[in-house]
């Protein structure tokens, strides 16, 4: 579905992203993991088109979509969420969520038809009961799922999540991961980049671990957690 193709980014003089090359299957739920600043936002940012990679091919369906603007991106399918979350603040919940469905893949719907869309994806993520109150007035977690009720607005096909779990508590996260189950068993792959370990590894179907820009292990979670190279990556070369 996904290829990136030893993808490279360079800001000035840091190279983020020092050649990946990784795939995602249709159905997957994919575990992008790694230590703080080895790429994984760099590599969501390249593949939605926020930035351009310095050099590297990025495939989804068959197209070549490195280099293309985000919304034409999103209009193929792509949706992401921000590691912090981005709303409209000045509008209601309802309306950020139906400017995404008005500009997503279903372009040419009416305003209608749009506020209904949203009233639905607002019923999916269980946010109906917040649907006219100005953002401002959810918390972190509320936040979270409008941001993921706004990406799913767009009707991806595969989604990418960028630290949907960061900063909740434990009964937050066990709603977040039963969420996100829902979201995939409705039929969106998904990549999810998550710090907390033992949420990923339960969730994913197989794991890519970046270390500095690079991919050092990839498959089975249970595997990849034992792996040498990840060990040492997160505790430090000696514990490997
Ligand atoms: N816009 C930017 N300008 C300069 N350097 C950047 C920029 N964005 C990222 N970097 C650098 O690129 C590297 C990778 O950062 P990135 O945000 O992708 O890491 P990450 O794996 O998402 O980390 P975290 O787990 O902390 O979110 C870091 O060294 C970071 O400082
Ligand atoms: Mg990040």
């Amino acid at each position: 579905m996904l290829t990136c193709h030893n993808v490279i980014k360079d800001f000035g003089g840091v190279r983020a992203l020092a050649g990946v090359t990784i795939t995602v299957h249709e159905g997957e739920i994919v575990g992008l993991v790694g230590p703080n600043g080895s790429g994984k936002s760099t590599l969501i940012n390249n593949i939605t088109g926020l930035t351009v990679p310095t050099a590297g091919g990025i495939q989804f369906l068959g197209q070549e979509i490195a280099g293309n603007p985000p919304h034409r991106i999103n209009h193929m399918g792509i949706a992401r969420t921000y590691q912090i979350p981005r709303p409209f603040s000045t509008m209601t919940v309802r309306e950020n969520v139906e400017i995404s469905a008005l500009f997503g893949m279903t372009q040419g719907i009416s305003q209608k038809e749009a506020k209904q869309q949203a009233i639905e994806w607002l019923d999916f993520t269980g946010l109906s009961s917040y649907a006219n109150l100005p953002v401002t007035k959810l918390n972190l977690h509320q936040r979270k799922f409008l941001e993921l009720s706004r990406a799913l607005a767009t009707k991806p096909s595969l989604l990418l999540l960028d630290e949907v779990m960061a900063g909740l508590n434990p009964s937050e996260i066990d709603e977040s991961v039963k969420m996100i189950r829902k979201v995939h068993s409705s039929g969106v792959t998904i990549v999810i980049v998550e710090h907390l370990m033992r949420v990923v590894t339960s969730l994913s179907t197989r794991m890519v671990v970046l270390d500095q820009g690079r991919v050092i292990a990839e498959g089975l979670p249970e595997t990849v957690m034992k792996d040498p190279l990840v060990v040492g990556a997160y505790l430090g070369k000696d514990y490997a």
